[in-house]
């Protein structure tokens, strides 16, 4: 197993980060996808008069889903690898979108928010400590504030297992090599495998605290391989600024 952690995996995406946006473009169902997963939220009015929160925000990719599902909104990019950021930083964005270079973990320490919702996209899987991100999460959202991971993790079923692997033997590895990032690409196959199946991941949730947690497939390829996960702050404690 090829697993990345902490400042490691920081520095594999900085280096990954000049290709990213190329690789992921490869991947059919990408960009609909987490425009998907983003529209699951159902914000209401365009999310006028909310501030929202994208979580590992990477090259803008997950922060343009967002944006699009509600263009009203005001919106605050986090991610821990300068590298992506940057890449983030280049593309063009309205005033109301703010990028921050911060681990999920230093911007809740800061007593940032309350955040309206929390979208994480392909966040959970490359965490040291997902309990304590999402304890984290918590602190970040209104009480009812609403949450939707987005993220690979299997079904449970023999099938989507095999069918991971071998897009991953076929397809990503070698596409990896060819960038020259060998390793974050084994990491992903690798985390894949390694985490929270659909089902034990809404239990983690359940057991963090939030209520009403869905899980919901994605179509294509990837079904029975992401999904997205919604839920609500159940929190009665993080009162502050709540409305
Ligand atoms: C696979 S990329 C996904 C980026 C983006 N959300 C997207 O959908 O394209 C994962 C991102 O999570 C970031 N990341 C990993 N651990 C993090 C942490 N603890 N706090 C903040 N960002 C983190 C990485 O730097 C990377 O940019």
């Amino acid at each position: 197993m090829t697993l990345l952690r902490d400042h490691d995996l920081a520095r594999a995406f900085d280096h990954a980060a000049h290709t990213y946006d190329r690789l992921t473009a490869l991947n059919p169902g990408y960009r609909t996808d987490l425009l998907r997963s983003a529209r699951r939220l159902r914000l209401p009015e365009g999310g006028a008069g909310l501030h929202l929160l994208d979580l590992g925000c990477g090259t803008g990719a997950s922060t343009r889903a967002l944006l699009r599902s509600a263009p009203r909104a005001r919106i605050t990019a986090v991610d821990a690898s300068s590298g992506m950021l940057r890449r983030a930083l280049d593309k063009p964005w309205p005033p109301q979108v703010r990028f921050l270079h911060l681990t999920a973990e230093e911007f809740a320490a800061a007593g940032a928010g309350p955040f309206d919702a929390v979208f994480a996209a392909y966040l959970f899987r490359n965490v040291t400590h997902p309990d304590r991100v999402l304890t984290a999460v918590r602190s970040l959202l209104r009480p009812g504030g609403r949450l939707a991971v987005h993220e690979y993790s299997l079904s449970g079923s023999a099938v989507h297992r095999a069918l991971w692997n071998a897009v991953c033997r076929g397809l990503i590895i070698p596409a990896g090599t060819l960038s020259g990032d060998r390793a974050l690409y084994r990491h992903l196959w690798s985390s894949v495998l390694g985490f929270d199946t659909a089902p034990a991941f809404a239990e983690r949730l359940r057991r963090a605290g939030f209520t009403g947690v869905r899980v919901a497939p994605v179509a294509g390829w990837q079904t029975g391989i992401v999904h997205t996960f919604l839920a609500r702050n159940g929190s009665r404690t993080a009162t502050r600024g709540a409305r």
